[in-house]
């Protein structure tokens, strides 16, 4: 099935990122937040990165307008009923997820895709609380979504092969490379990137080196653009810990333990860049 309009539940930093990528490849998009301002901010903020674009002549006004035509935004969650899929972005809560997810199966056609862009909840679990589990799907897009290239895509339990191809070609639509995982904790790249950052912080906290030689080793020894605890700080030490708690519950596996020193920073604050001090100093 070939989809030409898609419904974003969310405004916030993945939501409106999504829209805005959607729009630009010639997609209708209806975006929804809870309040007014919400979607207003989102809608501004799109305006804003495609300014700015055409400004660095990567986009011409012309294509500016036209993509931002192409998208609503909206309160109601009635006005997403047409869309072909509904691909929610709100804040990472199951119990929210599932209520979304249970109220737009009854507004919905029985067609209608469903995916979320959860970095860590089971899309099985997600899919479960629909009528659709066929029909449903882990579509993970990252940050900052007009840069980054790729697109996990989770198949659920229940996701059937038409769905999955429904939305690989969405992703190669919208300009993004898609890859496949199955629901498991953490994906792929959680499931990676979460205990690397772990064990780093574990070599913090066990005295192996400094901060800065912890992260200067992957700098320039493995070639990553940031170091591990640096970029604990860019993701957040409570999303951080979240996920790694996510991995240990899932697996049941004390291989995924989360560092005492991450739980320590987080109960003391220091979430990373967002609170102005993590594993370094932020000036606000
Ligand atoms: N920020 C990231 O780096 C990142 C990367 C990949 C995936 N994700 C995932 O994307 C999702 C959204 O994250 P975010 O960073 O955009 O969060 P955010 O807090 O920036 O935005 C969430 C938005 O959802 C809205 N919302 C809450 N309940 C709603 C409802 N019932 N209907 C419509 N809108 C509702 C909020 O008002 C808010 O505007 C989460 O599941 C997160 O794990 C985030």
């Amino acid at each position: 099935m070939e989809i030409k309009k898609i419904g974003i539940i969310g405004a916030g930093t993945m939501g409106h990122g999504i829209a805005m990528v959607a729009a630009k490849s010639g997609h209708e998009v209806i975006m929804r937040d809870i309040e007014q301002n919400y979607v207003d901010n989102g809608l501004q903020k799109i305006d804003k990165f495609l300014s700015k674009s055409v400004a660095r002549e990567k986009m011409t006004e012309e294509e500016k307008k036209q993509a931002l035509a192409l998208i609503k935004g909206t309160t109601k969650v009635e006005d997403l009923k047409d869309c072909e899929i509904i691909i929610e972005a709100v804040v990472e809560n199951i119990e929210l997820k599932k209520k979304v997810f249970k109220e737009l199966d009854e507004i919905c056609g029985p067609d209608v895709i469903f995916a979320s862009n959860t970095s860590t909840i089971p899309i099985t679990e997600m899919a479960a609380a629909t009528s659709r589990p066929d029909k449903f799907i882990g579509m993970h897009f990252f940050n900052p979504v007009p840069i980054m290239k790729l697109i996990e895509v989770i198949r659920g339990l229940g996701t059937s092969d038409e769905t999955a191809e429904s939305v690989v070609a969405l992703a190669k639509q919208v300009g993004k490379i898609p890859i496949e995982a199955h629901d498991y904790p953490g994906f792929i790249s959680n499931r990676i990137l979460m205990p690397m950052i772990n064990e780093a912080v574990f070599c913090l906290m066990e005295g192996v080196a400094s901060k800065e030689d912890i992260d200067g080793v992957m700098k320039l020894g493995m070639n990553h653009p940031m170091g591990p605890l640096e970029l604990a700080d860019l993701i957040g030490l409570d999303t951080c810990l979240y996920i790694m708690e996510v991995l240990y519950g899932g697996f049941a596996d004390s291989k995924y333990r989360p560092c005492p020193l991450l739980k320590k920073m987080v109960n003391a604050g220091y979430l990373g860049r967002k609170t102005g001090r993590g594993f370094f100093e932020y000036t606000r």
